[in-house]
Protein backbone atom coordinates (compact mmCIF):
# COMPACT_ATOMS: atom_id res chain seq x y z
CA UNK A 1 0.00 0.00 0.00
CA UNK A 2 1.46 3.77 -0.58
CA UNK A 3 1.73 5.93 1.69
CA UNK A 4 1.54 9.86 1.67
CA UNK A 5 -1.16 10.22 -0.81
CA UNK A 6 -3.91 13.00 -0.28
CA UNK A 7 -6.48 10.43 0.25
CA UNK A 8 -6.48 6.89 1.30
CA UNK A 9 -7.99 4.48 -1.48
CA UNK A 10 -11.83 4.57 -0.81
CA UNK A 11 -13.95 1.55 -0.53
CA UNK A 12 -17.81 1.53 -0.57
CA UNK A 13 -18.78 -2.19 -0.35
CA UNK A 14 -18.12 -4.90 1.73
CA UNK A 15 -17.48 -7.27 -0.83
CA UNK A 16 -14.68 -5.02 -2.08
CA UNK A 17 -12.97 -4.79 0.97
CA UNK A 18 -13.16 -8.19 1.53
CA UNK A 19 -11.21 -8.70 -1.41
CA UNK A 20 -8.42 -6.57 -0.68
CA UNK A 21 -7.64 -7.45 2.81
CA UNK A 22 -7.79 -10.90 1.65
CA UNK A 23 -4.86 -10.19 -1.05
CA UNK A 24 -3.20 -8.71 1.69
CA UNK A 25 -3.09 -11.13 4.42
CA UNK A 26 -2.39 -13.85 1.62
CA UNK A 27 0.61 -11.60 0.90
CA UNK A 28 1.58 -11.96 4.79
CA UNK A 29 0.49 -8.23 5.19
CA UNK A 30 -0.97 -7.67 8.60
CA UNK A 31 -4.35 -5.29 9.27
CA UNK A 32 -4.98 -3.00 11.85
CA UNK A 33 -8.61 -1.42 11.70
CA UNK A 34 -9.83 1.80 13.54
CA UNK A 35 -13.79 1.42 13.31
CA UNK A 36 -15.30 4.94 13.84
CA UNK A 37 -18.48 6.85 12.98
CA UNK A 38 -16.66 10.10 10.92
CA UNK A 39 -16.13 13.77 12.12
CA UNK A 40 -12.69 12.76 12.98
CA UNK A 41 -10.90 14.82 15.63
CA UNK A 42 -6.72 13.76 17.26
CA UNK A 43 -8.62 11.17 19.35
CA UNK A 44 -9.46 9.32 16.18
CA UNK A 45 -6.04 10.05 14.60
CA UNK A 46 -4.33 8.85 17.57
CA UNK A 47 -5.92 5.30 17.25
CA UNK A 48 -5.14 5.42 13.08
CA UNK A 49 -2.04 6.46 14.00
CA UNK A 50 -1.23 3.40 16.60
CA UNK A 51 -2.89 0.98 14.33
CA UNK A 52 -0.35 2.74 11.54
CA UNK A 53 2.67 1.90 13.74
CA UNK A 54 2.06 -1.88 14.34
CA UNK A 55 0.71 -3.42 11.15
CA UNK A 56 1.09 -3.26 7.19
CA UNK A 57 -2.34 -2.10 5.92
CA UNK A 58 -4.49 0.50 8.19
CA UNK A 59 -8.17 0.29 7.47
CA UNK A 60 -10.21 3.49 9.22
CA UNK A 61 -14.47 2.85 8.87
CA UNK A 62 -16.86 5.81 8.71
CA UNK A 63 -20.11 4.86 9.17
CA UNK A 64 -22.83 6.62 11.43
CA UNK A 65 -24.49 3.44 12.90
CA UNK A 66 -28.23 4.09 13.35
CA UNK A 67 -28.78 0.73 15.37
CA UNK A 68 -26.69 2.35 18.44
CA UNK A 69 -28.93 5.38 18.64
CA UNK A 70 -32.08 5.61 20.41
CA UNK A 71 -35.58 7.43 19.20
CA UNK A 72 -34.79 11.13 20.07
CA UNK A 73 -30.95 10.87 20.57
CA UNK A 74 -28.94 12.43 17.44
CA UNK A 75 -28.49 10.16 14.65
CA UNK A 76 -30.14 12.87 12.10
CA UNK A 77 -27.88 16.15 13.25
CA UNK A 78 -24.57 13.59 14.43
CA UNK A 79 -22.02 15.73 12.42
CA UNK A 80 -20.71 14.52 9.42
CA UNK A 81 -17.45 15.92 6.85
CA UNK A 82 -16.34 13.16 4.85
CA UNK A 83 -14.06 15.04 2.59
CA UNK A 84 -12.36 16.70 5.98
CA UNK A 85 -12.16 13.16 7.37
CA UNK A 86 -10.65 11.25 3.94
CA UNK A 87 -7.81 13.66 4.31
CA UNK A 88 -7.51 13.76 8.10
CA UNK A 89 -7.51 9.39 7.33
CA UNK A 90 -4.79 10.00 5.15
CA UNK A 91 -2.36 12.55 6.90
CA UNK A 92 -2.61 9.86 10.32
CA UNK A 93 -1.44 6.85 7.83
CA UNK A 94 -4.34 5.02 6.65
CA UNK A 95 -4.60 3.13 3.55
CA UNK A 96 -8.00 2.33 2.95
CA UNK A 97 -11.16 4.35 4.11
CA UNK A 98 -14.29 2.11 4.17
CA UNK A 99 -17.07 3.76 4.11
CA UNK A 100 -20.17 2.27 3.59
CA UNK A 101 -23.67 3.52 2.78
CA UNK A 102 -26.91 2.19 4.93
CA UNK A 103 -27.79 -0.10 2.58
CA UNK A 104 -24.67 -1.90 2.50
CA UNK A 105 -24.19 -2.28 5.62
CA UNK A 106 -28.17 -3.47 6.60
CA UNK A 107 -29.80 -4.21 3.36
CA UNK A 108 -32.50 -6.05 5.16
CA UNK A 109 -34.65 -5.14 8.22
CA UNK A 110 -32.19 -6.62 10.74
CA UNK A 111 -33.35 -9.97 12.28
CA UNK A 112 -30.49 -10.88 14.05
CA UNK A 113 -28.42 -8.56 16.69
CA UNK A 114 -26.02 -9.33 19.19
CA UNK A 115 -27.78 -9.35 22.66
CA UNK A 116 -25.34 -8.22 25.52
CA UNK A 117 -24.86 -9.17 29.31
CA UNK A 118 -25.14 -7.11 32.44
CA UNK A 119 -22.00 -5.14 31.06
CA UNK A 120 -24.62 -3.58 28.85
CA UNK A 121 -26.82 -2.30 31.39
CA UNK A 122 -24.98 0.00 33.48
CA UNK A 123 -23.64 3.41 33.53
CA UNK A 124 -24.27 4.47 30.00
CA UNK A 125 -26.56 1.27 29.60
CA UNK A 126 -29.30 2.56 31.88
CA UNK A 127 -29.65 5.91 30.74
CA UNK A 128 -29.52 4.49 26.89
CA UNK A 129 -31.10 1.22 26.41
CA UNK A 130 -30.18 -1.10 23.57
CA UNK A 131 -27.26 1.37 23.19
CA UNK A 132 -24.50 -0.95 23.40
CA UNK A 133 -26.48 -3.74 21.60
CA UNK A 134 -26.43 -1.45 18.57
CA UNK A 135 -22.73 -1.18 18.96
CA UNK A 136 -21.73 -4.78 19.27
CA UNK A 137 -23.87 -5.23 16.37
CA UNK A 138 -22.28 -3.41 13.82
CA UNK A 139 -18.92 -3.93 15.42
CA UNK A 140 -19.62 -7.46 15.27
CA UNK A 141 -20.50 -7.23 11.57
CA UNK A 142 -17.27 -4.87 11.01
CA UNK A 143 -14.61 -7.70 12.38
CA UNK A 144 -16.56 -10.50 10.23
CA UNK A 145 -16.07 -7.99 6.93
CA UNK A 146 -12.58 -7.03 7.69
CA UNK A 147 -11.33 -10.25 9.85
CA UNK A 148 -7.83 -11.42 11.39
CA UNK A 149 -6.70 -8.05 12.32
CA UNK A 150 -5.92 -5.85 15.83
CA UNK A 151 -8.39 -3.45 16.06
CA UNK A 152 -7.77 -0.23 18.06
CA UNK A 153 -10.74 1.53 20.51
CA UNK A 154 -9.93 4.23 23.20
CA UNK A 155 -10.31 4.30 26.49
CA UNK A 156 -12.34 7.59 26.13
CA UNK A 157 -15.45 4.93 25.96
CA UNK A 158 -14.48 2.70 28.69
CA UNK A 159 -17.66 0.62 28.81
CA UNK A 160 -18.05 0.09 24.96
CA UNK A 161 -13.73 -0.51 25.35
CA UNK A 162 -14.66 -3.53 27.91
CA UNK A 163 -17.63 -4.15 25.87
CA UNK A 164 -16.35 -4.93 22.43
CA UNK A 165 -12.99 -6.77 24.13
CA UNK A 166 -15.62 -9.54 25.67
CA UNK A 167 -17.67 -9.57 23.29
CA UNK A 168 -14.38 -10.70 20.97
CA UNK A 169 -13.68 -13.50 23.46
CA UNK A 170 -16.74 -14.58 23.93
CA UNK A 171 -17.42 -15.13 20.23
CA UNK A 172 -13.84 -16.45 19.38
CA UNK A 173 -13.22 -13.46 16.26
CA UNK A 174 -10.31 -13.39 15.42
CA UNK A 175 -9.32 -9.56 16.39
CA UNK A 176 -6.98 -8.54 19.07
CA UNK A 177 -8.89 -5.31 20.88
CA UNK A 178 -6.39 -3.26 21.58
CA UNK A 179 -7.31 -0.11 24.19
CA UNK A 180 -5.19 3.52 23.52
CA UNK A 181 -5.56 6.41 25.98
CA UNK A 182 -7.88 9.38 25.83
CA UNK A 183 -6.52 12.43 23.68
CA UNK A 184 -7.64 15.57 25.58
CA UNK A 185 -7.35 18.98 25.18
CA UNK A 186 -5.05 21.04 26.89
CA UNK A 187 -7.95 22.29 29.18
CA UNK A 188 -8.64 18.37 30.09
CA UNK A 189 -11.74 18.00 28.38
CA UNK A 190 -11.51 14.90 26.23
CA UNK A 191 -11.66 14.98 22.29
CA UNK A 192 -15.44 14.02 21.18
CA UNK A 193 -17.17 14.95 17.95
CA UNK A 194 -20.23 15.20 20.51
CA UNK A 195 -18.26 18.67 21.71
CA UNK A 196 -19.15 20.33 18.36
CA UNK A 197 -22.75 20.61 20.30
CA UNK A 198 -21.55 22.74 23.51
CA UNK A 199 -22.21 26.73 23.37
CA UNK A 200 -18.96 28.60 24.16
CA UNK A 201 -20.12 29.04 28.23
CA UNK A 202 -20.79 24.78 28.17
CA UNK A 203 -17.81 24.53 26.38
CA UNK A 204 -16.04 26.41 29.39
CA UNK A 205 -17.42 24.67 32.15
CA UNK A 206 -16.85 21.26 30.34
CA UNK A 207 -13.79 20.09 31.64
CA UNK A 208 -15.43 20.16 34.98
CA UNK A 209 -15.65 16.01 33.88
CA UNK A 210 -11.70 15.82 34.16
CA UNK A 211 -11.34 17.87 37.34
CA UNK A 212 -14.52 15.65 38.84
CA UNK A 213 -12.84 12.46 38.02
CA UNK A 214 -8.77 13.55 39.50
CA UNK A 215 -10.78 14.45 42.79
CA UNK A 216 -12.14 11.08 43.02
CA UNK A 217 -8.51 9.30 42.16
CA UNK A 218 -7.03 11.41 44.54
CA UNK A 219 -9.58 10.24 47.00
CA UNK A 220 -8.80 6.99 45.79
CA UNK A 221 -5.20 7.17 46.64
CA UNK A 222 -5.59 8.52 49.80
CA UNK A 223 -6.85 5.26 50.49
CA UNK A 224 -11.01 6.10 50.49
CA UNK A 225 -12.20 2.46 49.55
CA UNK A 226 -16.33 3.30 49.64
CA UNK A 227 -17.54 3.71 45.84
CA UNK A 228 -20.94 6.10 47.47
CA UNK A 229 -17.76 8.41 49.13
CA UNK A 230 -15.86 8.52 45.70
CA UNK A 231 -19.15 9.18 43.75
CA UNK A 232 -20.43 11.63 46.29
CA UNK A 233 -17.01 13.69 45.68
CA UNK A 234 -17.19 13.77 41.92
CA UNK A 235 -21.03 14.56 41.79
CA UNK A 236 -19.92 17.71 44.08
CA UNK A 237 -17.33 18.42 41.49
CA UNK A 238 -19.76 18.11 38.63
CA UNK A 239 -22.25 20.17 40.49
CA UNK A 240 -19.51 23.03 40.69
CA UNK A 241 -20.91 24.12 36.91
CA UNK A 242 -23.70 25.64 36.56
CA UNK A 243 -25.19 24.24 33.40
CA UNK A 244 -24.42 20.61 34.25
CA UNK A 245 -26.77 17.89 34.86
CA UNK A 246 -25.22 14.68 35.82
CA UNK A 247 -26.33 11.30 34.27
CA UNK A 248 -24.05 9.33 36.34
CA UNK A 249 -20.74 9.71 38.07
CA UNK A 250 -19.44 5.74 39.14
CA UNK A 251 -16.69 4.28 40.94
CA UNK A 252 -16.54 0.17 39.84
CA UNK A 253 -14.10 -2.08 39.83
CA UNK A 254 -12.60 -2.77 36.38
CA UNK A 255 -13.45 -6.76 35.04
CA UNK A 256 -17.20 -6.07 36.11
CA UNK A 257 -18.16 -2.23 36.13
CA UNK A 258 -20.40 -2.94 38.87
CA UNK A 259 -19.65 -1.83 42.40
CA UNK A 260 -19.66 -4.95 44.60
CA UNK A 261 -18.70 -3.41 48.19
CA UNK A 262 -15.27 -1.73 48.91
CA UNK A 263 -12.86 -0.63 46.08
CA UNK A 264 -9.99 -2.84 45.42
CA UNK A 265 -7.26 -3.18 43.04
CA UNK A 266 -7.81 -1.94 39.44
CA UNK A 267 -10.70 0.58 39.63
CA UNK A 268 -12.26 3.13 36.70
CA UNK A 269 -13.69 6.00 38.06
CA UNK A 270 -16.72 7.64 35.16
CA UNK A 271 -18.83 10.10 34.49
CA UNK A 272 -21.59 11.74 32.11
CA UNK A 273 -22.87 14.68 32.17
CA UNK A 274 -25.01 16.83 30.06
CA UNK A 275 -24.85 20.03 28.97
CA UNK A 276 -27.96 21.41 27.12
CA UNK A 277 -28.56 18.82 24.10
CA UNK A 278 -24.64 17.38 23.97
CA UNK A 279 -23.89 14.51 26.53
CA UNK A 280 -20.02 14.00 27.52
CA UNK A 281 -18.41 10.98 29.07
CA UNK A 282 -15.29 10.48 30.40
CA UNK A 283 -13.06 8.24 32.62
CA UNK A 284 -9.95 7.57 34.84
CA UNK A 285 -8.16 4.98 35.73
CA UNK A 286 -6.82 3.78 39.90
CA UNK A 287 -5.68 1.33 42.24
CA UNK A 288 -7.37 1.26 45.76
CA UNK A 289 -6.46 -0.74 48.73
P1 LIG B 1 -16.69 7.16 17.47
O1 LIG B 1 -17.40 7.91 18.54
O2 LIG B 1 -16.48 7.83 16.14
O3 LIG B 1 -15.29 6.73 18.05
C1 LIG B 1 -14.42 5.93 17.30
C2 LIG B 1 -13.26 5.52 18.19
O4 LIG B 1 -12.53 6.69 18.59
C3 LIG B 1 -13.72 4.82 19.48
O5 LIG B 1 -12.87 3.71 19.75
C4 LIG B 1 -13.54 5.92 20.52
O6 LIG B 1 -13.33 5.44 21.83
C5 LIG B 1 -12.32 6.63 19.98
N1 LIG B 1 -12.20 7.99 20.55
C6 LIG B 1 -13.16 8.96 20.59
N2 LIG B 1 -12.71 10.05 21.25
C7 LIG B 1 -11.43 9.77 21.64
C8 LIG B 1 -10.43 10.49 22.37
N3 LIG B 1 -10.64 11.71 22.82
N4 LIG B 1 -9.23 9.88 22.58
C9 LIG B 1 -9.00 8.61 22.11
N5 LIG B 1 -9.91 7.89 21.41
C10 LIG B 1 -11.11 8.45 21.18
O7 LIG B 1 -17.18 4.78 19.17
C11 LIG B 1 -17.74 4.83 18.07
O8 LIG B 1 -17.46 5.80 17.14
C12 LIG B 1 -18.79 3.82 17.63
O9 LIG B 1 -19.51 3.37 18.75
C13 LIG B 1 -18.18 2.61 16.86
C14 LIG B 1 -17.22 1.80 17.73
C15 LIG B 1 -17.47 3.10 15.59
C16 LIG B 1 -19.33 1.65 16.43
O10 LIG B 1 -20.27 2.32 15.65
Amino acid sequence: MSRGCPVPEREDTISGLRVRLFEARAAGRTVGFVPTMGFLHAGHCSLIERARAGNDVVVVSIFVNPLQFNPGEDFDDYPRDLERDLRMCADAGADIAFVPDRREMYPEPVATTVHLGTLADVLCGASRAGHFDGVATVVAKLFSIVGECSAYFGEKDFQQLTIVRRMAADLSLPVRVVGCPTVREPDGLALSSRNAYLSEVERSQAPVLRRALESGATLVQAGETSPAAVEAEMAAVIATAPLAQIDYAAAVPVSTLVADGPLRGEVRLLVAVRFGTARLIDNIGCRAG
